[in-house]
């Protein structure tokens, strides 16, 4: 979800006002792909492990956002059957915002529609080195280790298989976003900054998505 700040910037506002439209945007799209059954799995990449680097004030901010995000939107989301997911590591987020996250976890554990995960305070590369250490902790062999079950202990490892990776703003890299789970994944980058991505350009990128020949590395006929 890139290109909140430059949203604002280009209507003389605080990078603030963009992240504000930036989470309407997310809601939205929420909504629209809980309703219409699209995809069975989203993942919404909120904050990275780079993120940190901001100024104190927009992190403060951009939690507060989500917090609200996770409070309003509670009874909504478990009422329309989505169940929420949360990876990346929670330790150092302020304590009510992992609250409300939790919350809203156990609330809607046992929901069948759509799966949204929030990747929080997430880095690929840190979700590769969480595999690791889980590995070593359960002290796995190395001959024992594959990739369907360094897979499992991934903290992506309850998510199916990447289609699809999604980038606004007009950068094209993954800055550290699915990087093991991204290796067949198709790459799909738009110049639409996140506040004006919506359902139309949603269902363009998935058109798109469709369109693509899928070989996996094999030879197709
Ligand atoms: C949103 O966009 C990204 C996050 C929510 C951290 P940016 O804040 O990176 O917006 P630009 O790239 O400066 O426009
Ligand atoms: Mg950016």
């Amino acid at each position: 979800m890139d290109g909140n700040g430059r949203w604002a910037t280009a209507r003389g506002l605080p990078r603030t006002e963009g992240h504000r439209q930036g989470s309407l945007s997310a809601e939205r799209l929420v909504r629209f792909l809980s309703k219409e059954k699209l995809v069975p799995y989203v993942t919404l990449f909120a904050f990275s492990t780079e993120n940190w680097s901001r100024p104190k004030r927009e992190i403060e901010f951009l939690f507060r956002l989500l917090e609200g995000f996770i409070e309003r939107k509670l009874a909504e989301l478990a009422e329309a059957g989505v169940r929420l997911r949360l990876i990346g590591d929670p330790r150092p987020l302020p304590s009510r915002l992992r609250r409300a996250i939790e919350r809203a976890i156990g609330a809607t554990v046992h929901n069948e529609g759509l799966n949204l995960t929030i990747a929080l305070n997430f880095g690929g590369r840190w979700a590769i080195l969480e595999g690791v250490r889980r590995a070593l902790t359960a002290g796995l062999a190395a001959t024992g280790l594959d990739e369907a079950t360094f897979r499992g202990l991934m903290p992506t490892g309850e998510l199916p298989e990447l289609d699809l990776v999604i980038r606004t703003g007009g950068h094209k890299r993954l800055s550290n976003f699915f990087l093991w789970e991204a290796a067949y994944a198709e790459l799909y980058f738009t110049e639409t900054l996140w506040p004006d991505f919506d359902e139309r350009a949603f269902l363009e990128a998935l058109l798109d998505f469709q369109n693509r020949t899928r070989n996996f590395g094999r030879v197709v006929a």
